[in-house]
């Protein structure tokens, strides 16, 4: 397993790209309406400039915990705010929708080599994930190995989308 500074990589594929999920964050746009979101594993930053698009009036933040994507998007997005993804940069900030799109799953070429995905890891995950956000939140994930995020209510899903609701 890919550990950096204690951290455990999800997955190490960083492909990304700018409207990527056209579809899908317009269904989220019906649904949803945050002024401070996290793309969590934002790669070069791309997906913060698509959401950003269609949540305009949203306070994006992107993290990921590869340094070599986020020294990228810094330099192509200096607009938004980049973390990297660890307690102690993420800790105090709190948001009202977190994105992990393409982020917990372990079933591509790219993921040979890393064990196998384990349920209480993405359980501490999602747990972890919620210390970060509102009272009233979203969760919104793409292309997960677990569809049943605990302490979530899904609200609906489309293809492998998944919007949850969360209130703490
Ligand atoms: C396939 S890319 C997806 C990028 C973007 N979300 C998209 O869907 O286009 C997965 C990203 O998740 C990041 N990642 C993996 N483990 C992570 C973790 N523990 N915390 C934050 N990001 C992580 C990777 O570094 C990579 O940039």
């Amino acid at each position: 397993m890919r550990v950096g500074k204690d951290l455990i990589w999800h997955q190490v594929s960083s492909r990304t790209w700018y409207n990527r999920y056209l579809l899908e964050f317009l269904i989220c746009k019906e649904l949803i309406n945050p002024k401070t979101i996290l793309s969590f594993g934002c790669s070069t930053g791309e997906e913060c400039a698509t959401l950003q698009q269609h949540f305009p009036d949203a306070k994006i933040t992107g993290c990921d915990i590869n340094p070599d994507v986020l020294r990228i998007a810094k330099q192509r997005y200096p607009e938004f705010e980049f973390l990297y993804s660890d307690n102690q940069s993420l800790n105090g900030n709190k948001f009202e929708a977190i994105f992990a799109m393409n982020v917990f799953h372990r079933n591509t070429k790219s993921c040979e080599g890393l064990p196998k995905y384990e349920r209480a890891f993405f359980d501490n995950q999602i747990i972890y994930l919620q210390s970060l956000m509102c009272k009233m939140g979203y969760l919104i994930l793409y292309a997960s190995d677990f569809t049943d995020p605990p302490g979530c209510r899904l609200l609906r899903t489309y293809g492998k989308l998944a919007i949850y609701e969360i209130s703490i």
